[in-house]
């Protein structure tokens, strides 16, 4: 498979800094090398870069901050995964904070539209990060990606007339959920989103409640973007983000997600967010996401991957 990997070194979305050298860190690390090994042809395109001149975004309600340099950075990433996508190619995005998946998520959503594929969208997280400037308690807009995606009024301005995609509410699928604003939850609420969160996956395993979300995306013969935040992953494998909360996926479940992804054959593209090298243990996260990574890209334990062939 072609890859192309995109560096997005963006922390102005998140509370604290140091995101900006995750995709550093991802490279440390070994990201490129293990594609390769792994038998794909992976093309680094390197880190993308803020140019001088901010797009002009009118003010919003409530809190949005850094929307100029969000904008900006939404706007670059919607042309480079569209761009990718065109070519054939699957987009890996490196982040970088999560209010990167705007752009990266808004450029292959557009490309979808182009090509009448039904886009869905898996989202591995602690948080929603379906909040408006209106519902935002901290106004970070890492917080917020999933909002103006889906199109709830606040964030236009973000890519003003520049090309886009939307996400429909009902291809939307959070995964490992546990840290929902009240604000945030009513809309969630409201919208009918579905929300796979902790309670869920300890009662049930992670195996029935992806599969479910698999099945739909092969039915319907649609493309699945996955964005992994890592804090996803319990703190206590995966130190390195800004915003850890207790209880998160398992290494095997992780793993096991990541299997299964690959073993769909549905995916399309792929954003790994909020890695936090500042905060990371002798980059023991940054090498956990790797693995990961690796996996959801045909590494098996015993000889070749299963991989069930949907005729696409
Ligand atoms: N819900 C909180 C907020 O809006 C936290 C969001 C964390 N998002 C993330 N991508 N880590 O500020
Ligand atoms: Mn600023
Ligand atoms: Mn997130
Ligand atoms: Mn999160």
């Amino acid at each position: 498979q072609n890859l192309t990997i995109i560096g997005a070194p963006i922390e102005e979305g998140a509370g604290r800094l140091g995101a900006l050298m995750g995709p550093a860190a991802l490279r440390t690390a070994g990201l490129v090398r293990t594609l390769e090994e792994l038998g794909h042809a992976a093309e680094d395109r390197g880190d993308l870069h803020l140019p001088e001149i901010l797009p002009n975004v009118p003010p919003v309600n409530g809190l949005a901050h850094h929307i100029e340099e969000i904008a900006a950075w939404s706007r670059m990433l919607a042309i480079e995964t569209y761009n990718a996508m065109k070519s054939g190619s699957f987009p890996i995005i490196l982040g970088g904070d999560h209010s990167l998946s705007i752009g990266s998520v808004g450029g292959i959503a557009r490309y979808c539209e182009e090509q009448n594929r039904e886009l869905f969208v898996l989202w591995l997280d602690a948080h929603s990060d379906f909040n408006t400037p209106a519902t935002s308690p901290s106004g970070n807009m890492h917080g917020m990606p999933l909002a103006l995606l889906c199109r709830e009024p606040g964030l236009e301005g973000v890519f003003g007339d520049e090309p886009h995609g939307f996400v429909k509410p009902e291809n939307l699928h959070l995964f490992g959920i546990r840290s929902i604003d009240s604000t945030e939850r009513v809309l969630l609420r409201e919208r009918g989103i579905d929300v796979v969160d902790m309670r869920q996956i300890d009662e049930f395993g992670v195996a029935p409640l992806l599969r479910r979300i698999l099945e739909r995306v092969q039915k319907a013969n649609g493309v699945l973007h996955v964005s992994f935040d890592v804090d996803f992953i319990d703190p206590s494998i995966a130190p390195g983000v800004g915003t850890t909360v207790p209880g998160g996926a398992t290494y095997r479940e992780a793993h096991l997600v990541m299997e299964m992804l690959h073993d769909s054959g549905v995916v399309c593209s792929l954003d790994v967010v909020e890695l936090n090298p500042f905060l990371d243990e002798r980059g023991k996260s940054a090498l956990l996401l790797v693995d990961l990574v690796a996996s959801l890209f045909g590494r098996s334990v015993f000889g070749k991957p299963n991989r069930v062939d949907q005729g696409t």
